[in-house]
């Protein structure tokens, strides 16, 4: 594709580390005078060259422009993936990824998983045809007994939404491939800086970008990674036809904003995940707590899986607090710097009482609460927590904020 800049833009050797490709990967400059910040390119269209349009020229933003090439292809290298595809948001990525399937086929997915893409199967897909079972993806052995033979798609997230469940993605992308079925991980919570799907043996990775990817709560998005060769070139085409067809794509200002994130994504990452080991030992000790889900506790029931694939136990905590749903919501309205809010993976730390966002009929707990560890110091995450919990009856700090 040639852009201006891009002529000069020579991309960084594929033997640095992801740190660094995270700066430099989707923009460089090399030329004297070119900025160190990367363009953006707002116009839709683009002026044919002489000779008329050939396939490596950019046309229509629909179907392909700079700042949205550059974001898939950083998106590509950091997860070590042969291809990357960008959508205007995760539950784009995921109708995209469905539609590699054909009416009739059926579908394996988590019985704990993300509400939306179980509320999107129920309510859109299953009038196409799609068939569907939800299973519990900790047992290998309930998967083999849920397939069918029309089953072509294996669905992950692990850990798991909002129970921090453990699935073990090498045993079951192995079954998955044995099989013939396409294993998608949706690695949303997880992102590459803590677990690499594709190294454990998935075809394709899903992102709801929205989350840790842009991390600053200011942008909505979505990616697919794939791996490149086999069965999934011929995948890769069709998703990129009804990524381009359909056009839920991200605008060009999306993904240069998203770029931008993603040059912090490595720091951001593992200062939550420090902030969340440390809040989720405090709340274990907590009187007014309950369970504590949290994949880095001793004694979690998938620790030993979690410590086979991922990096680091993540920035996410479920927690139950002692009492019913009203004392839960009490929690989560007592808190003066964690912010009530849905969503996760931002710098700033928020919390909600999950069963209320979620589906009529859920099995998530009443007494339940949600809580995404952002960047402030862990030390007064934790006293915000304290004196919070002190409003559901236990005893607690309530002067410590005041
Ligand atoms: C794990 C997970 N996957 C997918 C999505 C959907 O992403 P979006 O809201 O960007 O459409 C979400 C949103 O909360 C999510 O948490």
């Amino acid at each position: 594709m040639s852009t201006p800049e891009s002529q000069s833009n020579s991309k960084p050797h594929k033997v640095l580390r992801p740190e660094t490709r995270a700066l430099h990967e989707g923009w460089h400059p090399e030329a004297p005078g070119e900025p160190v910040a990367a363009t953006w390119y707002p116009s839709t269209v683009f002026r044919h060259p002489e000779q008329g349009l050939s396939a490596d020229e950019w046309s229509y933003t629909r179907l392909d422009n700079p700042n949205r090439s550059r974001l898939e292809a950083t998106l590509a290298s950091l997860e070590g993936g042969d291809h990357a595809l960008a959508f205007s948001s995760g539950m784009a990525a995921v109708q995209a990824a469905l539609h590699i399937l054909d009416p009739g086929d059926h579908v394996l997915l988590p019985d704990d998983l993300y509400h939306g893409v179980r509320n999107l199967i129920r309510d859109q897909y299953a009038r196409w045809g799609l068939a569907f079972d939800f299973v519990d993806m900790t047992r290998p052995e309930a998967v083999e007994a849920a397939a069918t033979a029309r089953t072509r798609m294996l669905w992950l997230e692990t850990p798991s939404n909002p129970m921090l469940r453990i699935s073990d993605i090498r045993k079951l992308a192995g079954l998955a491939s044995e099989r013939g079925w396409i294993s998608v991980v949706d690695n949303t919570w997880c992102t590459p800086v803590i677990q690499r799907p594709l190294e454990l043996g998935a075809d394709m990775v899903l992102y709801s970008t929205t989350k840790y990817l842009g991390g600053h709560s200011d942008v909505l998005g979505g990616a697919l990674v794939l791996r490149g060769g086999g069965h999934m070139r011929e995948h890769f085409g069709r998703l990129q036809s009804v990524q381009r067809q359909a056009g839920a794509v991200p605008s060009p200002f999306d993904c240069w904003l998203m770029l931008r994130s993603l040059k912090t994504l490595y720091v951001r990452v593992r200062t939550q995940c420090s902030g969340a080991a440390h809040i989720a030992g405090k709340l274990a000790a907590h009187p007014a707590v309950g369970k504590v889900h949290y994949p880095g506790l001793p004694g979690h029931s998938g620790r030993e899986i979690a410590d086979g694939q991922m990096d680091l136990p993540g920035a996410m905590i479920s927690f139950e607090v002692k009492g019913d749903d009203a004392a839960a919501l009490r929690v989560v309205s007592s808190s003066r710097i964690i912010i009530p809010a849905t969503s996760l993976g931002g710098v700033e730390t928020t919390w909600e009482h999950r069963k209320t966002s979620e589906y009529e009929g859920t099995a998530t707990p009443g007494n339940l609460i949600r809580l995404s560890i952002g960047l402030e110091h862990p030390d007064d995450i934790w006293l915000d927590i304290d004196q919070a919990l002190a409003a559901s009856g236990e005893a607690g700090n309530t002067e410590a904020l005041r």
